[in-house]
């Protein structure tokens, strides 16, 4: 379903991914929000793999960056949006990176089309030598 209704920012955090060990700490803060606003199960497990994938490919390819957890209303609807800012290399073929299969990193190359998948709504912002922004959100249900 789509909705011209705008956004509304209820409460934001802000997490500096620069090493290996900030992952856990921001996975678990991803988690305590859904948990807040009472996420299904369903759409937990998928925020939070999804989170995983995108915050990996911040810190790998990125170089680390900035992971913003934000509880957003629209509508009816609430839910998590998640915003991953990096100043790395940037993508120079989006398309491509979204291509199943597609690695730069000798990996899967599933990170990005299957968190796709798994989200409600997802946005890539890339700009060579500048940086990326990938921004994903998952509602509370459905
Ligand atoms: N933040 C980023 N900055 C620069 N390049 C990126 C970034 N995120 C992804 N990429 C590029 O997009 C490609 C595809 O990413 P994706 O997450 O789908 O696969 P992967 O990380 O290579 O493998 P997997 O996630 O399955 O382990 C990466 O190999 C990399 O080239
Ligand atoms: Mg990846």
């Amino acid at each position: 379903m789509t909705t011209t209704e705008t956004k509304i920012i209820l409460n934001k955090d802000i997490l500096r991914i620069t090493k290996d060990s900030d992952v856990v700490p921001y996975r678990n803060r991803v988690k305590e929000y859904a948990v807040k606003i009472g996420m299904s199960l369903v759409n937990q497990t998928k925020l939070i793999t999804g989170a995983s994938e995108l915050v990996r490919n911040m810190l790998k390819y990125g170089g680390g960056g900035e992971a913003r957890i934000e509880v957003i209303t629209q509508g009816r609807n609430t839910g998590i949006r998640l915003v991953f800012t990096d100043q790395g290399p940037g993508i120079p073929d989006i398309k491509r990176a979204m291509t199943d299969g597609f690695s730069t990193g000798k990996s899967m190359g599933l990170g990005l089309p299957g968190t796709k998948r798994l989200m409600n709504e997802f946005d890539i912002q890339s700009e060579p030598g500048v940086g990326t922004t990938v921004t994903v959100v998952k509602w509370k249900n459905g």
